[in-house]
């Protein structure tokens, strides 16, 4: 059975997995869009209250089952073996465009490294981002290939401190800068009056859930390879603080910089791609700094990318009689066809569905719908149908709160986008990019029903379910263990 070389490399590999784009580029451009300060008060909530001890529920399950997502729901009850398929499907689904994203950050470090300026739009044109997209999942595969310690705890132990370490570099640069004063009091004054607006909740609540990574199985799956001495809420608060202070340090180096170059602060997702590219083409050393920012995301998004595949091999090694590196690469080829649909979808192809680029569908439905019905389906099976009273005893006095007030909060804030009353952020850039003006994103925000990607993530995820459902079926997962359970 596989496990962490040591609890440090625990905490770096998980606070990798939740360390990504979204600390750094989705929660400058949801903080940016909702009125800077303001909404760190119910961001911070939302991460210590609601989806810590979410974290501590997930790590609790893995580390007493010892095994998958799937099989995970299976040892509750064989009923709740299609529930985690789903949740797998899931994440298979965010990790097919995640690696997309991941691709443009990419393709954005090599040019800064070559010396190439070129905006979203140019480089969208080219089929570039489709080849840095294949690289970006062959080099996920490769890492998870070799296994938990040595794979995936190597990587977080080589590319976590140096994620920290150009962070504050990038900190320490922009004191120079002369917005940096107006920008930090942007980010840290808090306004009150804002506070009674619904909409700032539910962004703030996304955005917590999104940016630990909590609610997908990951941490579940991280937490089957944790020794029995390790202090689960102790962990889960570690990696909540490092994972707010990324995206606090983070924001104290976006703004400064859109400060000082004259950019405005709310545009939202285009942040990173639009006008941080055309801030670092204005500023002295720009390169270098180009070079650093683009290299902190690609590092960070790298090593959730991985969180995500691990969770997929695990299922499939303990589903199949298939060994670690045949499942990564089954598993690697599955996703450079799942994941080129949406990497066509910016591209000279421009592959659209009923005119929405295939990227924003997926991200709509699996991206903003997905990650909060899996998190309640986590909590219903086991914090509701589980006996073990492991996360109960790791929680104490927090155990109602996973209990009973993540799942209302999630699913209130899921009905509420549901309705179009709130707008994931990473929409802004890419409505951004198809329109070409900023009041079409800010319009965009809050605008538009969301019943049709709810209604798409329920196909979408649907599908995807039933194609997972069959292929571990056939490969004996839902049958070989009952009978080995009966035969027992
Ligand atoms: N937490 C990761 C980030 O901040 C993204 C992620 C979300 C990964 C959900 C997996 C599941 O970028």
């Amino acid at each position: 059975m596989a496990r962490w070389s040591s609890r440090f490399g625990f905490l770096l590999a998980t606070v990798g997995a939740a360390v990504g784009l979204g600390n750094i580029w989705r929660f400058s451009a949801v903080v940016g869009t909702n009125g800077g300060g303001a909404y760190l008060l119910p961001y911070l909530f939302a991460v210590f209250v609601l989806a810590v001890p979410l974290l501590v529920l997930e790590l609790a399950v893995g580390r007493t089952l010892r095994t998958d997502v799937v099989s995970a729901f299976r040892a509750v009850g064989e009923r709740y073996a299609v529930l985690g398929i789903a949740v797998v499907a899931g994440v298979v689904l965010v990790v097919s465009y995640y690696l997309v994203l991941t691709g443009w950050v990419l393709a954005f470090l090599l040019g800064a490294l070559a010396g190439v300026e070129r905006s979203f739009t140019a480089l969208t044109a080219g089929w570039e981002p489709i080849v840095t997209f294949l690289v970006v999942t062959v080099l996920s595969g490769a890492t998870v290939s070799l296994g938990v310690s040595d794979g995936i705890e190597r990587l977080a132990k080589l590319v976590m401190p140096t994620v920290f370490l150009i962070l504050l570099g990038l900190a320490v640069y922009v004191v120079t800068l002369p917005g940096w004063f107006p920008a930090v009091s942007f980010l840290f004054t808090p306004e009150f009056d804002v506070l009674a607006d619904p909409r700032l909740w539910s962004a703030a609540f996304g955005q917590a859930f999104f940016s630990l990574s909590v609610g997908m199985g990951i941490m579940l799956t991280y937490g089957s390879y944790l020794d029995e001495g390790t202090d689960l809420l102790r962990s889960s608060v570690i990696v909540a603080a490092a994972d707010v202070a990324v995206a606090l340090v983070s924001g104290v180096v976006i703004f400064p910089i859109v400060f000082s170059y004259g950019f405005e602060p709310t545009l939202g997702t285009e942040l990173a791609f639009v006008t941080l590219p055309a801030a670092f083409a204005a500023m002295p050393f720009g390169r270098v700094v180009a070079v650093a920012f683009f290299g902190l995301l690609f590092f960070a998004a790298l090593t959730s990318v991985v969180s995500m595949v691990e969770v997929a091999v695990a299922t499939l090694t303990s589903a199949t009689s298939w060994d670690r590196p045949r499942a990564t690469a089954v598993l690697t080829a599955g996703l450079c066809v799942l994941g080129l649909p949406s990497a066509l979808s910016y591209s000279p192809v421009d592959l659209a569905l009923g005119g929405r680029p295939v990227l924003d569908i997926v991200d709509e439905s699996v991206g903003t719908f997905g990650l909060p019905i899996s998190a309640v389906l986590i909590v219903a099976v086991f914090a509701w149908r589980w006996g073990e009273t492991a996360p109960r005893r790791e929680l104490g006095a927090l155990w109602p709160l996973v209990r009973y007030v993540t799942p209302l909060v999630l699913l209130t804030a899921t009905a509420m986008k549901a309705v179009g009353l709130a707008r994931p952020a990473w929409r802004l850039l890419l409505d951004h990019a198809r329109n070409g003006s900023s009041s079409a994103l800010v319009g965009g925000l809050f605008g538009g029903a969301g019943l049709l990607p709810l209604l798409a993530v329920l196909l979408i995820g649907g599908a995807v379910t039933s194609v997972l459902g069959v292929v571990l079926w056939s490969r004996g997962i839902l049958t070989t263990k009952r009978r080995q359970r009966e035969g027992q």
